[in-house]
């Protein structure tokens, strides 16, 4: 039997984890692994090569994607699984294990609809991917969003300074909320909580009029600015939509509003780059080893999932109905800091 395997949408530390997992557990049951380059894309017309045990070894905690990936879509960007035949006959693989995020495991879905066998695996840094506790690489940004804010505390304590972090997360917050509770940030601003920033700027004044004289803003890059709109930064070169940039208007209405310097920090891809966390590449593996089973087992329109300490699997189709977002209770608990 040959399992394909394919990495889409944008990267995370944890990824080659999770190939490792595939590939150990499907070759010492005896399939073949076929590693498939550049996410859909080379599926779509190009070139895969077999994986053995021996081409995932040393690549556990290294970032990135040894396969590539991109957000060439076959819905979008061919005839859908039509445009998959050639290649899938070539290789002659079976099943395809896509290690993705919202957007892959919903075009895995069709695809599973459609006729072709998959198994998904959860990742993106965002978290915001229905049926798993967590997504793969969302334990390592949170990381590099914590120590970031740790070294922008410093500064801003020595400035007086406000300082507005923008970090990723289009739709959900769980980065901004995650990273800017364990980075004591003053305030959290996500996608699914409307801001007030005339209060928010009277907040902030109150606390440094108190004495301390420095805040910590963290913004998701998907929430809304003080003019109400979400910040388009256009569309990239697969005619996506792009977004970012909020926090130049956050900092602008806080300065409004108190008088104080504002300084705007976008953390962008530093948040998908280099080595997973432990937790991370714990996950990647275990969540890897489940996708191989299933694909054996012929159990196919699954993914796999982290719920409680268990792995299990989920109903694909099910697990990409719905963004998974935030609570609007356990966010008031935690998003207000201004003391
Ligand atoms: O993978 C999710 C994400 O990190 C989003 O938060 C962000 O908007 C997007 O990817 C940007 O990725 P790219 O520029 O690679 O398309």
């Amino acid at each position: 039997m040959s399992i394909g395997v394919l990495t889409a949408g944008g990267d995370c530390p944890g990824l080659n984890a999770a190939i490792r997992g595939v590939v150990a557990r499907a070759t010492a049951a005896g399939a073949d692994v076929v590693g498939i380059e550049a996410g859909w894309q080379r599926l779509m017309g190009g070139t895969s090569r077999r994986l053995t045990r021996d081409d995932v070894r040393g690549i556990l905690g290294r970032g990135g994607t040894i396969l590539g990936t991109s957000r060439i879509d076959p819905y979008v960007h061919g005839d859908g699984l039509e445009s998959l035949r050639n290649s899938l006959d070539i290789y002659e693989i079976e099943t395809v294990v896509v290690i993705g995020g919202d957007g892959s495991l919903r075009t895995a879905a069709r695809l599973q609809s459609d006729g072709l066998p998959v198994v998904g695996v959860p990742k993106t840094i965002d978290n915001d991917i229905g049926g798993t506790d967590v997504s793969l690489g969302f334990h390592t940004a949170v990381q590099i969003v914590v120590d970031a804010i740790d070294r922008l505390t410093t500064t801003a304590e020595s400035h007086n300074r406000v300082m507005v972090v923008e970090v990723m997360g289009r739709t959900a917050g769980w980065i901004a909320l995650a990273a800017g509770m364990a980075g004591g940030a003053e305030a959290i601003l996500v996608p699914e909580v409307e801001t007030d920033y005339a209060d928010l700027g009277r907040r902030i004044k109150a606390r440094h009029e108190e004495g301390h004289d420095y805040s910590i803003v963290v913004v998701a890059e998907g929430a809304p600015g003080p003019s109400g709109e979400v910040s388009s930064a256009g569309v990239d070169q697969f005619g996506f939509s792009r977004i970012g940039g909020v926090c130049n208007a956050v900092a602008g209405a806080i300065e409004g509003v108190t008088g104080f310097e504002a300084r705007p920090v976008i953390l962008g891809y530093l948040q998908r780059g280099g080595s997973p966390t432990a937790f991370d590449r714990i996950l990647g593996t275990r969540l890897g080893i489940k996708a191989a089973e299933l694909a054996l087992e012929g159990a196919t329109g699954m993914m796999t999932a982290l719920r409680g300490d268990q792995i299990v699997a989920v109903d694909l189709e099910d697990a990409v109905s719905q963004p998974r977002l935030l609570d609007p209770d356990r966010y008031e608990d935690a998003a207000w800091f201004l003391a």
